[in-house]
């Protein structure tokens, strides 16, 4: 594992994903479509229990959390005031004048040959990577919308609404999980940059004097909740933003970039957004959206730190710090080293042998006993019970409980106890039915 070469295992990842139903190329069947996957049937429970996993930290577990959900479609002045039709949401582009490949200029060493013909490639100019579409039946200019490039504005645009109904008093956050759409100019290393995205967003809302304090709080949290799911946090580094590099909104960005297989890279930001995106929309929708402090008598427009993280960069982050090979009975064997709270299946429940009607009607039995408490038990009966194991290990299971002849009896010392195996060790432990789900959980 140690010398495995980086792209390898890029290629093993993404192998291993298509061949057992977590990640698709989107649009497979037509050859795919640039910057777009699909997640299958393993992929999403990863997803799901990831997302879960988030929002329960967050939201639930504190009470200076609101969620909001909103709408994918904005009016397009939002992004008028949030500086996204500007400059500040545009990457510098360059075309090859032969087969027309767009790069960006900032990923080229070569800036006049290109990389794929040898073509010439043309002055670098700037190019907006939102999406547009249109609302109703208009052409041209009217009815023009963009697809939101970040969760964060339907949160800014809620400020009020939450404010009047709720009545939270500052500190406070608001918190969303959502699609996010970003025409990349070079989609590329898997699901590291892709033009449709997910996106877990904390605007957490702070008066201007404390803006260090909960800055370097929530950096805190973010940590924790790396080393929580399952990222590998020897390989996470803390980059300090130059002013150059920040976003147009930021006045500090801490980026936490991970090792990825194609490179050190952003994985997740921190970015102090002072009061910029409130009082910008409070100029240009005329609404107030100051917070009156009843203790003071001070009215203000709040500070804002964001957290902010990529739920396909988590995805691959996990990925990689969950991928393992080594050797088991003399076999080389892979396993994803997944923490138990995010696996798409927490247990596997199996009969020994497929061909015994009483091995299957025991194990089926203890498949619904467990599924009443525990979800995301999978079934599995195919093949030899080795090969099962493989399988299991290799989408991370953490556990396989096998139903065999001393389960039914056989042995009347063992009676009504199964074995469990461990994913990491291999190890079995004989447990009886009546401790199995508390065991498990
Ligand atoms: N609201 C702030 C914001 O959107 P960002 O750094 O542009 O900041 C936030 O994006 C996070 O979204 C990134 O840290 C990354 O995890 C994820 N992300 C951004 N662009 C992405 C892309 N093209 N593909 C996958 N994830 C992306």
């Amino acid at each position: 594992m140690a010398d495995m070469k980086e792209n390898d295992l890029m290629e093993k990842i993404v192998s291993l994903c298509k061949r057992r139903g977590f990640v698709f190329q989107g649009s497979d069947i037509y050859g795919g479509l640039a910057g777009t996957w699909d997640f299958g049937p393993l992929g999403i429970e990863l997803k799901n229990n990831i997302k879960n996993l988030w929002w329960k930290r967050f939201v639930h577990n504190r009470e200076d959390m609101y969620g909001v959900d909103a709408a994918i479609l904005m009016n397009p002045r939002v992004w008028e005031a949030s500086g996204h039709t500007g400059a500040g949401f545009s990457d510098p582009m360059v075309e090859c004048n032969k087969c027309q490949h767009r790069f960006r200029a900032d990923h080229l060493d070569d800036l006049k040959k290109c990389a794929d013909c040898g073509g010439v490639l043309s002055a670098p100019r700037q190019f907006n990577m939102m999406f547009e579409t249109r609302t109703g039946s208009t052409s041209g200019e009217e009815g023009k919308v963009y697809l939101r490039p970040e969760t964060a504005q339907g949160m800014f645009v809620n400020f009020k609404n939450v404010m009047d109904s709720i009545h939270p008093k500052l500190p406070f956050g608001m918190a969303q999980i959502g699609k996010a759409f970003r025409n990349e100019i070079a989609p590329r290393d898997f699901i590291f940059r892709v033009r449709e995205l997910e996106q877990m967003e904390i605007e957490y809302f702070v008066r201007e004097s404390e803006w260090e304090t909960h800055f370097a709080h929530w950096m805190g949290e973010m940590k924790s909740w790396m080393k929580d799911v399952g990222v590998d946090v020897a390989k996470v580094h803390e980059l300090d933003v130059e002013e150059a590099d920040r976003a147009h909104y930021s006045k500090k960005t801490i980026d936490f970039e991970f090792e990825f297989p194609q490179g050190t890279k952003e994985l997740y930001g921190i970015a102090y957004r002072t009061d910029f995106d409130l009082k910008n929309h409070a100029e240009h929708s005329k609404v107030d959206l100051s917070y009156f402090d009843e203790e003071t008598k001070e009215r203000f427009i709040p500070h804002v730190i964001e957290p902010t993280f990529g739920v396909e960069r988590t995805i691959l982050a996990i990925l990689v710090s969950a991928y393992t090979e080594d050797e088991m009975n003399g076999e080389v064997r892979t396993y994803l080293k997944l923490a138990p709270s995010i696996a798409p299946y927490r247990v596997c429940v199996s009969p020994l042998l497929k061909n015994k009607p009483e091995l299957v009607a025991k194990a089926r039995e203890v498949f619904t006993m467990l599924k009443k408490n525990i979800p995301n038990v999978a079934w599995d009966d195919n093949g030899n019970i080795g090969k099962r194991y493989r399988r299991q290990d290799e989408i991370g299971t953490p556990a396989c409980v096998v139903i065999d002849f001393d389960t039914l009896g056989e042995n009347p010392e063992l009676l009504d106890t199964v074995t469990i195996r461990d994913r990491d060790t291999g190890t079995q432990t004989r447990v009886t039915l009546s401790e199995l789900t508390n065991y498990i959980k």
